[in-house]
């Protein structure tokens, strides 16, 4: 079994050899760009490992893992038009260097890549790698939705962000790591077992994101912090904020929430001051914390070597305590 920076070594080596030339160069210059400017190469790396899990070849997981982590670059590309977000990976977003139209359309070609590399699994699996495929581009695009709706509304229950959030984001973790145990050839039970690792790891990283761009250090996070505050993002933090929040820290934080227009910075001070205040990042914690327990007792239950497990486990709590 590889160690895991070896697979991010395979990973990256893969990604820099595959070049994006075709013409009309605005529609394709995108995807190099946003691809080769880093991450965490997380999702092909759960491919591969899946993959390892059950003493599978990765050769024939690399495109698949490639095609992963060009469909989460096509969500990123749209995602950060839909968020307004200026940056990525500590560079200007695409639809900021070039333009919303030439991020829209790079965007919906990546899409198609990703799926051109998908068809590559052997034959045997196709249709089932398809399904989970398709099934996890569906929940993202109507996660990614929600989240949008909920942008709009002050009453979003917690239950329901989770929800939201199991689409945008975990999904795509656990799907990812159910194509890798199919393509290493994992019976019906582990497969499933492993989604639901990736699920929980999905729902622990994605709230740890959310603490992040509230807390994060600006240099290493690579993303605008404050960015959620300022479009008002039915986060864990904000909707319990919302839920502890008593006279005129309530009045406070409804009236920064309701302006329609506003200074930026003035708007993410404040209502981080509130946040602090109502200690919702140790509340927010502790939830990251029970779904990462969650995963890792899915990831107990599955019949593999425990060394290849340990590795697992181990890279699930590094991502947990990231910076960027
Ligand atoms: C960003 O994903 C989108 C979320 C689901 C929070 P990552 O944090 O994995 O982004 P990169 O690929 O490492 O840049
Ligand atoms: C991202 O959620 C989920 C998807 C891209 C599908 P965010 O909007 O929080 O991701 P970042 O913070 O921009 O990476
Ligand atoms: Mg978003
Ligand atoms: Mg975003
Ligand atoms: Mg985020």
């Amino acid at each position: 079994m590889h160690s895991i920076n070896q697979l991010q070594t395979i990973i990256n080596k893969a990604i820099a050899d595959t070049k994006y030339t075709e013409q009309p160069a605005e529609l394709y210059e995108p995807i190099s760009y946003l691809m080769q400017l880093g991450g965490k190469r997380m999702r092909p790396v759960l491919v591969l490992v899946a993959t390892e899990l059950f003493d599978g070849d990765i050769n024939k997981a690399i495109d698949a893992a490639i095609g992963i982590e060009l469909f989460h670059n096509f969500t990123l590309m749209h995602d950060d038009i839909m968020d307004k977000a200026p940056l990525r990976r500590g560079k200007p977003t695409v639809h900021a260097k070039w333009n919303e139209s030439a991020a829209i359309l790079s965007g919906d070609v990546m899409f198609v890549e990703a799926y051109k590399l998908m068809i590559r699994v052997d034959d045997s699996i196709l249709r089932k790698v398809l399904d989970i495929f398709s099934d996890t581009a569906s929940g993202v695009c109507q996660g990614q939705q929600e989240d949008m709706n909920f942008e709009q509304r002050g009453d979003v229950s917690i239950s329901e962000y989770i929800e939201m959030i199991r689409k945008k984001t975990a999904v795509l973790l656990a799907g990812s790591m159910q194509i890798g145990a199919l393509i290493g050839g994992a019976g019906k039970e582990q497969s499933e077992l492993l989604y639901t690792f990736g699920e929980n790891l999905g729902l622990a990283f994605q709230l740890q994101d959310d603490i992040l761009d509230v807390y994060g250090d600006p240099e290493k996070f690579g993303k605008q912090v404050g960015g959620d505050i300022i479009s008002n993002k039915k986060t864990f933090m904000l909707i319990k904020a919302l839920e502890l929040a008593k006279g005129e820290i309530a009045e406070e934080l409804n009236y920064w929430i309701n302006l329609d227009s506003f200074d930026a910075e003035a708007k993410v001070s404040t209502v981080s001051l509130i946040y602090n205040k109502l200690k919702v990042k140790v509340l927010a914690e502790t939830e990251m914390m029970r779904y990462a327990e969650k995963a890792l007792t899915a990831l107990d239950k599955i019949n593999a070597p425990s060394s290849n497990k340990e590795l697992l486990s181990a890279f699930a709590k590094q991502l947990l305590i990231r910076e960027q």
